[in-house]
């Protein structure tokens, strides 16, 4: 049976704007807290594949979305490299020793083999390709190098990134080397994720836009080229769909080489300047405000100029970032059905 998702993902006819949303699974659902209360801790939660595919379905369920996102954190890669991870409460993402020096580096484990210790991802996908229903897509996905590569050199979230950007330009051998060394490591997650059953991957470069334009290429872009171009070769069915985070100020300069399929369109960028801009190459993704979810009237006005601007083929209905823990499930309900509405074909 073919996936309405995937067929959008490479711009074939779908009786309708499929929709999905960044963050489906979590803390706005009564239903995910519960089972995080079960596994003790959101870590946990990650490690245990049966109850990771009970949190990947339930989005389904409860708001009706076109497809399901791999319920997992892009920061198990780093820690699967062997640097500790905790989510503390109220902190977010904190590893205990971040990347200083070489050795620290050196010490870290690489490519397959820190791929193959991420065994839980591909259980859970195993398990979420035999419970989906068929007409489901499921959607594997992993950070970009440089956004992994913030925290691990930060050792958490930063508003100022000063680390990493100490490094780019008095060290940029060597933020290249850690770059390298997630790449290699990424390459491999994203071939077994595949393998293990995902029909969709994405790439979230969430702090893209911490580097400045005439750095992009050199310091994210080209990783994530890379790193398409390996599984394209392989895997020509299998779209990818890419989210850098911010960049819409310099989508002009020709950031448009790389073979992706879909461009994930933050919602800080106009719709209309994206399709103007990338709409021919790519298939746009995007791009309602996360927080009009607080206001059916505010959804649905978007949702409506959304379409007006997209309609048609080449657009997938999506968050422009992701859901708030306090967003009431109606509200996200509401936009999944206005999105199948006003996107319906006769
Ligand atoms: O439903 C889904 O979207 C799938 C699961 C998913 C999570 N994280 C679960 C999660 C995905 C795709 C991610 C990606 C991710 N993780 C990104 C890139 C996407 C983006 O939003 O830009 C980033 C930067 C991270 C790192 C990360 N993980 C942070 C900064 C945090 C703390 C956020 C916060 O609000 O506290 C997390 C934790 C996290 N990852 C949660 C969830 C559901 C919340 C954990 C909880 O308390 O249950």
């Amino acid at each position: 049976m073919s996936k309405i998702f995937v067929d959008a993902c490479f711009r074939k006819e779908t009786p309708y704007t499929p929709v999905w949303m960044m963050r489906q699974a979590g803390r706005y659902l009564p239903e995910y807290m519960e089972v995080r209360a079960k596994a003790g801790n959101f870590l946990n939660l990650c490690h245990n594949p049966e109850l990771a595919a009970e949190v990947t379905i339930q989005p389904l369920d409860i708001v009706g979305v076109d497809a399901a996102i791999l319920f997992s954190d892009i920061l198990v890669v780093p820690n699967e490299m062997g640097m500790k991870l905790d989510f503390l409460k109220g902190e977010g993402p904190v590893f205990d020793k971040p990347i200083k020096t070489e050795a620290d580096l050196d010490a870290l484990i690489g490519g397959e083999e820190a791929a193959n210790k991420l065994t839980y991802v591909y259980e859970t996908i195993k398990i979420l390709k035999q419970r989906l229903p068929q007409d489901k897509a499921l959607i594997g996905f992993t950070g970009a190098p440089w956004t992994l590569a913030t925290y691990m050199i930060e050792g958490q979230g930063t508003k100022t990134y000063n680390l990493c950007k100490k490094m780019m330009y008095s060290n940029p051998e060597f933020l290249h080397k850690i770059l390298r060394r997630v790449t290699d490591v990424v390459k491999f997650y994203m071939e077994k994720q595949i393998e293990a059953g995902v029909d969709v991957v994405q790439i979230f470069d969430s702090w893209a836009a911490a580097i400045e334009p005439s750095k992009y290429d050199e310091f994210s872009w080209k990783y994530m080229v890379e790193i398409a171009e390996y599984l394209k070769e392989k895997y020509p069915h299998i779209p990818v769909i890419i989210f850098p985070k911010g960049i819409a100020a310099f989508i002009e300069r020709g950031l448009v080489y790389g073979n992706f399929d879909v461009f994930g369109v933050d919602w800080g960028t106009p719709m209309a300047l994206a399709k103007e801009k990338l709409g021919e190459k790519y298939v746009l993704q995007g791009n309602m405000e996360p927080c009009r979810l607080y206001s059916k009237e505010a959804t649905t006005m978007c949702v409506e100029a959304i379409q007006n601007i997209m309609g048609g083929t080449g657009h997938i209905f999506n968050l422009g970032h992701g859901i708030l823990p306090d967003v009431p499930v109606e509200n996200a309900i509401h936009f999944v059905k206005e999105c199948q509405r006003v996107s319906k074909k006769a």
